[in-house]
């Protein structure tokens, strides 16, 4: 379902340019559940932004499903990453004024879903991610896993076939972290997902199918 064929990402220009990765290729197939490792600064970050249409690779091609990525315009770019990606990251990046509840729901909204169409299905997800009684509650008023909890459930409502996470237990300690990799093994196990995690915990990579090792821009095998 993925294909990533010779993918180089150069940031800057001239004097000041960094390449970052330097021919990746890549096949994942669909419900592989991937870790992704490497040093800090070798390109994790570069590489799952650029799998999850955030960002764009110099060159190369990257075929997703049945989408040749490198030949689609904004809209379609946009389409994919609402339908078919989740994201979770390190920092949650939950809203502090929505409760868990809204911050599920919000996704939807770009679905033309309505307030009222919107919150059973969020709520649906959050009581599959165990929060179905912490739903009112701010980000705040929750602890750091229950927060990451919550942005899996945003993640998930949306149904997407793909999920993203960029060390989705680096702010986390060690019981809410098999918490979230419990979660995230059984999202692959039983829904079929394909999820990709970036990690330097070797105890969340070795919860993975595979791992892929990021070293000097290129993939090592
Ligand atoms: N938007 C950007 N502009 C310039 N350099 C960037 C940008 N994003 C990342 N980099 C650089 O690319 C390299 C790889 O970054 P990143 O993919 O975040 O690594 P990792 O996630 O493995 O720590 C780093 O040297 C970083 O400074
Ligand atoms: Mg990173």
């Amino acid at each position: 379902m993925i294909q990533l064929d010779d993918i180089h990402k150069t940031y800057g220009t001239g004097a000041a340019s960094v390449e970052v990765l330097k021919g990746v290729s890549l096949r994942v197939k669909r419900g592989e559940m991937c870790a992704i490792m490497g040093a800090s600064g070798s390109g994790k970050s570069t590489l799952l932004n650029i799998l999850g249409l955030l960002d764009k690779p110099t060159s190369g091609r990257y075929r997703l499903d049945d989408l040749h990525v490198q030949d689609a315009d904004a809209d379609e770019l946009a389409d994919l990453r609402n339908h078919r990606i989740g994201f979770v990251f390190q920092a949650f990046h939950l809203m502090g004024r929505l409760s868990a509840l809204d911050n599920v729901a919000h996704p939807l909204l770009y679905r033309g879903l309505n307030r009222s169409e919107r919150r059973p299905l969020a709520q649906t997800e959050l009581e599959r991610v165990g929060l179905g009684d912490r739903m009112d509650h701010l980000p705040e008023e929750l602890s750091g896993g229950q927060r990451q909890r919550v942005a899996i459930a945003r993640a998930l409502v949306s149904k997407p076939s793909l999920i993203l996470a960029d060390e989705p237990t680096g702010n986390l300690d060690t019981s809410s972290a098999t918490e979230i990799m419990d979660l995230l093994t059984h999202m692959n196990d039983t829904l079929g997902l394909t999820v990709i995690v970036v990690t330097h915990d070797l105890a969340v990579a070795e919860r993975c199918h595979r791992r892929i090792l990021v070293r000097d821009g290129i993939i090592e095998t």
